[in-house]
């Protein structure tokens, strides 16, 4: 990798991305832009683009670094239908964006403060027309189910680095979402003791 080329890499992305795209297929509209909260290193927002050429995709995050990767992935990538990253912070009160499609945020919700999660349902509810979609993926405690081993290591990792991260209550997000006219549409178990968790804007 040359010094100008400041693409990062997750390894989890190559793992997740095609468990993740198989549920977008099923959600996403056929065509229009599709908002990316806290894209990271910008693997997933290109390989969703080359698979889904017909929708648009704005990837964003607050991390300039990240957002330095995620431009040279899609520089790399030779993509037209990715537009160039935007800083959007969740939490902010206003975002640079007014429409989406669909938004998607994937592992954020509980790598950040509770406001982050505040902060996306505001803004996912503002920019979202009534029906469109917003995904999330990440590992959640369910009141439904013990927490799995795996997830509770991982939580109790998350609260050591930041007290105010960790795994998001499933109902609390669905309550949160609530209150910004995001209905819960459904749960998705996938891989490694993730779920999809998909809302409708009413
Ligand atoms: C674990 S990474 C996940 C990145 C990518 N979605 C993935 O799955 O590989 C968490 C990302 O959330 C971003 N992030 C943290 N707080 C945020 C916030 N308040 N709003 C938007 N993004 C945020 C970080 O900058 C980081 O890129």
């Amino acid at each position: 990798m040359s010094s100008d080329d400041h693409r990062q890499y997750a390894p989890a992305t190559t793992r997740n991305r095609d468990p993740i795209l198989g549920v977008l297929r099923s959600i996403l509209p056929p065509s229009g832009l599709v908002l990316e909260v806290a894209s990271g290193t910008g693997e997933h927002v290109v390989h969703f683009a080359r698979a889904l050429p017909e929708l648009s995709w704005q990837p964003s995050d607050p991390s300039q670094e990240a957002r330095r990767s995620i431009a040279d992935w899609i520089a790399t990538q030779g993509l037209e239908n990715v537009r160039p990253p935007l800083h959007i912070d969740a939490a902010e009160e206003k975002w640079p964006i007014d429409h989406a499609g669909a938004v998607v945020c994937i592992n954020m919700i509980h790598i950040s403060p509770w406001a982050s999660t505040e902060g996306l349902m505001r803004g996912a509810g503002r920019i979202l027309d009534a029906g469109a979609p917003l995904y999330l993926y990440g590992p959640f405690r369910q009141a439904t189910k013990p927490i799995e081993p795996s997830n509770a290591a991982f939580d109790e990792s998350l609260r050591a680095r930041n007290p105010r991260w960790g795994l998001r209550d499933l109902d609390k997000v669905v309550t949160c979402a609530g209150s910004h006219e995001l209905v819960l549409d459904r749960v998705v178990e996938m891989p490694a003791n993730n779920l999809s968790v998909i809302f409708r804007r009413t």
